[in-house]
C-alpha cells in the first residue's frame, strides 16, 4: 500500500478532509461515496490536464454508477475571469447540474481558483471536491477556502471564502510537472516553514533536490501533507483573514511587485515568492528583528533553490514604484511580514518604502555571486 496521509480540516461551519497519496484517483469515486456526494459531477478542468488525468477519474466515477460532466477552461491566468466562469456555469446548466450535485476541479491553482468559485455561487453553493495538480495548487491554493476570479483592476478582486467537501492530491500527478511549476510550489513550502517550523525548513533543504525532481514520493507526500497542516493551523485560527492570517503572506509583497514588473508569463509565482523572501528576510536583518546568524542561513538556502530566469531585468527602481501602489503601503510606511527567527514571523509596520531598492539591490547581488 502506497503512503498515504490524511489530515482533518476544521472550518467554522464544519470539517473536511485532505489526502494526500498515490493512486488516488483511479479511487476517486470510493472517496466521494465516503462523503456522500452525489451526482451529476461536474468536472472543471483545462485542456492539458484532462488529456493527462480525465479519463481516469471519469472512469472511475462512472464504473460506480456517477454521471459525469466535463467543462473545460482556456488554459492561463489570463482565463480566471468572471466571463470565463460565466460560461462554466452557463455549460453546467445547459448539461444538467444539480444543486444536490457536486463539482470536481481538476488542475492547478488557476482551476481551483475559478471552479471554487463556480461552486460558490451556482445555486448559492454546491458540494465542491479539490483535485490540485500542480504542487502549488496542493499547499496553497486548495487549502483556506479561498475562491477567486481575477478583475481588470487587479488579481483575485472577485470571489469568495468557499470550503470544499474534500481535497485529493495526488502526487502521482506531479510527475508531469514542469520543474519552474515544482520549483514554484516548493518556494510555498519553504515559506511555511520559515514562518512557522524551522525543523520543517530544514527538512525541506536537506530533501531540496527528490522534491523539486519529483522523485521521492513519500518524502513529497510528507512534505505536502505537513505544509497544508501548517497552513490550515493559520487559517482556521484566523479564517476570514484578519490578522495571523496575514503572515501567509511573507515574501508576497516584493513577490507581487516582482511578478507586476516581469510580467505574469516571465516568472513563476513561487518564483518571485523566493525573490521576495530574500528581501523580507535581509529587511528583518537590517531592522534588527532577524539575527545575523538566522539571516545568513535563510539567504543560503534561498539562493540554492534553482530558479527558471535571469534576474537581469529586475530593475530596483521600478519594483520600489509597484511597492508604492501596493495596498499594504499607507504614507509611505510598509506593513511588511518580517522573521524575527526561523520559523517565526510577525507583521510590522512602518518599514520604510526606500528600502526596497536596496533590498532588490541586495538580492540582485545575492544571485549573482552565487552564479
Ligand atoms: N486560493 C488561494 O489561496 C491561492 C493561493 C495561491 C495561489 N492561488 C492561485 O493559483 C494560481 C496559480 O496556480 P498554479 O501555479 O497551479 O498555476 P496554473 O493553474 O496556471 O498551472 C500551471 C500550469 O501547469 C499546468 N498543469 C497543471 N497540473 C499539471 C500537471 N499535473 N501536469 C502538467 N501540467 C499541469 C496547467 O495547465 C498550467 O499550464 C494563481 O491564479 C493564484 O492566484 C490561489
Amino acid at each position: 500500500m502506497a503512503d498515504l496521509s490524511r489530515l482533518s480540516i476544521n472550518h467554522q461551519l464544519g470539517q473536511y478532509d485532505m489526502i494526500v497519496g498515490q493512486d488516488l484517483l483511479a479511487r476517486v469515486a470510493e472517496y466521494l461515496s465516503e462523503i456522500k456526494a452525489s451526482g451529476p459531477v461536474g468536472i472543471i478542468s483545462n485542456n492539458t490536464v484532462n488529456e493527462l488525468y480525465g479519463a481516469v477519474i471519469r472512469d472511475s466515477l462512472q464504473s460506480a454508477g456517477y454521471v459525469t460532466r466535463t467543462i473545460l477552461i482556456p488554459e492561463g491566468e489570463e482565463y480566471k475571469t468572471l466571463a470565463s466562469a460565466e460560461q462554466v456555469i452557463s455549460a453546467l446548466i445547459a448539461q444538467g447540474m444539480q444543486r444536490s450535485g457536486t463539482i470536481i476541479t481538476l488542475g492547478g491553482g488557476v482551476v481551483t481558483d475559478l471552479g471554487g468559485f463556480v461552486a460558490s455561487v451556482l445555486f448559492r453553493g454546491v458540494n465542491l471536491v479539490h483535485i490540485p495538480t500542480t504542487l502549488l495548487s496542493m499547499v496553497d491554493a486548495a487549502v483556506g477556502g479561498k475562491t477567486g476570479v481575477n478583475h481588470t483592476s487587479g488579481k483575485n478582486l472577485i470571489g469568495s471564502f468557499y470550503q470544499p467537501a474534500l481535497v485529493l492530491m495526488d502526487v502521482d500527478t506531479l510527475k508531469s510537472l514542469g520543474t519552474r511549476d515544482r520549483v514554484s510550489g516548493y518556494a510555498e513550502m519553504f515559506k511555511m516553514g520559515a514562518i512557522r517550523d524551522k525543523e520543517y525548513l530544514e527538512y525541506l533543504v536537506a530533501n531540496m533536490d527528490g522534491l523539486i525532481e519529483g522523485t521521492a514520493d513519500t518524502v513529497l507526500i510528507k512534505s505536502i501533507a505537513h505544509s497544508c497542516e501548517l497552513k490550515a493551523e493559520v487559517v482556521e485560527a484566523d479564517e476570514k483573514e484578519a490578522d495571523l492570517r496575514r503572515i501567509l503572506n511573507f515574501g508576497h509583497t516584493l513577490g507581487h511587485a516582482i511578478e507586476t514588473t516581469l510580467g505574469y508569463g516571465a516568472v513563476r509565482h513561487g518564483e518571485a515568492v523566493i525573490l521576495g523572501m530574500y528581501a523580507a528576510g535581509w529587511l528583518s536583518n537590517q531592522v534588527g528583528e532577524l539575527s545575523n546568524d538566522d539571516w545568513e542561513a535563510l539567504a543560503g538556502m534561498l539562493v540554492k533553490i534553482p530558479l527558471g530566469l535571469s534576474l537581469e531585468n529586475l530593475n530596483p527602481e521600478n519594483i520600489e514604484q509597484a511597492t508604492r501602489l501596493d495596498k499594504k503601503v499607507a504614507d509611505s510606511q510598509l506593513y511588511f511580514v518580517l522573521l524575527s527567527e526561523l520559523g517565526q514571523a510577525h507583521m510590522q509596520a512602518g518599514v520604510p518604502v526606500l528600502m526596497i531598492k536596496l533590498a532588490v539591490e541586495a538580492l540582485k547581488k545575492a544571485w549573482r555571486d552565487d552564479a
